[in-house]
């Protein structure tokens, strides 16, 4: 099979460089965080305009319990005061959100509030926002194994291993964007991501722009996939 794209129909974004992004500036790792937030709304909107249906955004690994406490906190009390208003407006325009990764080790508070809002969003179907909180894809996999294993179904298979996965209601992501100039996947939709088209950007994540997702998209619809054949 041999597929030239003209629209991708699931983008998923490793949003890196916050950090960065702060400490040129001279401002506290905390600013960039704030900014990269910021940059969220305009990017989803974004992808909509180009007829993207399912975006997955990767905000917070398994691996960055790792940081700083007051780092972790941080972004914990921002992704608190922000959800349930974002929620209001997202499901405005019609956005389902759902929620991407493991539910161990989060506070209390932040999982009834992604609770709120995946049941407040669970009707619309214009666009799917999936967000990777707390998310780790080795995780993940070994999660759904168990599953297969506790249902006692007679075999392990490609298609039962993506059914029990928590991404299994998202196609496979087409394009995956890095930006902040890594290039790798840092544990990111291992599995999902087979056949995905990578870029890999310099741009650190609050200057990711409309712009630039245009441009991956452009890209992208020309590059040619042939998925093994
Ligand atoms: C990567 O930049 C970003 C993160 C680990 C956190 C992402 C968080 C947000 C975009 C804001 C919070 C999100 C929600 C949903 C409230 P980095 O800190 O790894 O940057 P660096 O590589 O330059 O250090």
């Amino acid at each position: 099979m041999s597929v030239n794209n003209l629209n991708p129909n699931h983008v998923a974004i490793i949003m890196d460089g916050n950090g960065r992004w702060a400490t040129e500036k001279g401002l506290d790792r905390s600013e960039g965080h704030i900014k990269g937030y910021e940059n969220i709304k305009p990017i989803v909107i974004a992808a909509k305009k180009l007829g993207i249906k399912y975006l997955t955004i990767y905000a917070f690994s398994t691996e960055n319990w790792n940081r700083s406490k007051n780092e972790i906190e941080f972004i914990l009390n921002l992704a608190a005061s922000v959800i349930d208003q974002e929620s209001e407006e997202l499901n405005d325009n019609k956005v389902n959100i759902t929620h991407l990764g493991s539910k161990e080790n989060l506070p209390k508070e932040i999982l009834s509030k992604i609770q709120r809002s995946e049941e407040l969003t669970k009707q619309n179907t214009d666009f799917f926002l999936s967000v990777a909180f707390n998310y780790g894809s080795r995780n993940q996999i070994v999660k759904s194994i168990n599953k297969i294993i506790q249902s006692e179904d007679e075999k392990i298979n490609e298609k039962k291993l993506s059914d029990y996965l928590s991404s299994n209601k998202f196609p496979d992501p087409d394009l995956i964007i890095r930006t902040g100039g890594q290039k790798r996947l840092s544990n990111f939709l291992l599995w999902e991501s087979a056949y995905s088209e990578l870029f890999f950007l310099d741009v650190f994540w609050p200057d990711f722009s409309e712009k630039d997702l245009e441009r991956v998209v452009i890209d992208f619809s020309k590059r040619k996939r042939n998925f093994g054949s």
